[in-house]
């Protein structure tokens, strides 16, 4: 729900986040689980706890080590979320999406939103990466039921091309350049916390989705909302219930985070000047 005092707050959240570091973002990288390590690598880093900020959501889910990090990355201002807040964790839809408000007001005008994410589509296997190319909203709701304040953006947003097809392109360019295999797909955002079973997957399948979470959607409402561009990757952890013949442990999603995790900094590494200077 998105609620009349949410621009006042983003606002708020904003000056503090600005009072305690000097750096003024463009770009913001939102780092899903078991893939925050790539805020080391920048430079003169802030390092703030979700925690503190005024109005942000915190994240419990393990791996996710709940900071935002602001800093210098070979030349351009990036704010970078290690781990997100989600509508499971008890949050609303638009307490989850309140960060994209922030870095917004903080001058963010693209996103990267990575996540683990479930595979549907057979070709994919364990630690595929998958540029998304649009989405099914199975969560139940959106970020932006309630009152539309106009300073964030219109009352019927528009989804057409809510994953931006330039930075896909760049995205992809990168990938074939560095000899990273890639997919293409359509992500289903489910608000869990439990995983889907066979038979719902069975059904996301159907319907035309490659790929299963439980996050990023809500954000993505929220960036676009605010024309904000938005480029999502996933990693498939794991293939979604039923596909793979043996049940789906966090264990398992975090364990293929971190084997991918070096292919996927390297990539993010080479997208983001070139998503900055688009
Ligand atoms: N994240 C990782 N794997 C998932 C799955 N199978 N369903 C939903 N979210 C996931």
């Amino acid at each position: 729900m998105l609620k009349p005092e949410a621009f006042l707050q983003a606002e708020y959240a904003a000056r503090f986040i600005g009072s305690k570091c000097p750096v003024r973002p463009n770009v913001a990288v939102v780092l899903g689980s078991g893939l925050g390590d790539f805020a080391n690598e920048l430079a003169q880093p802030s390092t703030i706890p979700f925690g503190e900020i005024p109005h942000f959501p915190v994240s419990t889910a393990i791996g996710h080590a709940g900071n935002l990090v602001i800093g210098n990355f070979v030349g351009l201002s990036l704010a970078v979320m290690q781990g997100r807040a989600h509508f499971y964790e008890g949050n609303t839809f638009a307490q989850a999406a309140f960060p994209m408000r922030v870095l917004h007001q903080l001058g963010v005008k693209a996103v990267v939103l990575t996540n683990a994410a479930g595979g549907i589509n057979p070709q994919y296997g364990r630690g595929a990466l998958v540029m998304v190319r649009d989405h099914i909203n199975m969560m139940g709701g959106s970020p932006l039921i309630g009152p539309n304040d106009d300073r964030f953006g219109p009352r019927f947003p528009d989804m057409t091309y809510a994953y931006d097809r330039e930075y896909r392109k760049i995205a992809e360019a990168e990938a074939k350049r560095l000899d990273i295999p890639y997919y293409e797909g359509i992500y289903a955002a489910m608000h869990g916390p439990s995983y889907e079973t066979p038979a719902e997957i069975q059904m996301l399948a159907r319907m035309g989705a490659d790929l299963v979470g439980m996050s990023t959607v809500p954000e993505v409402i929220v960036a676009r909302h605010m024309d904000v561009r938005v480029l999502a990757i996933s990693c498939v952890t794991n293939m979604a219930a039923g596909l793979s013949g043996e049940a789906i442990n966090h264990e398992e999603v975090l364990e293929t985070g971190r084997r991918v995790k070096d292919t996927f900094l390297a990539l993010l590494r080479a997208v983001l000047p070139k998503i900055a200077a688009s």
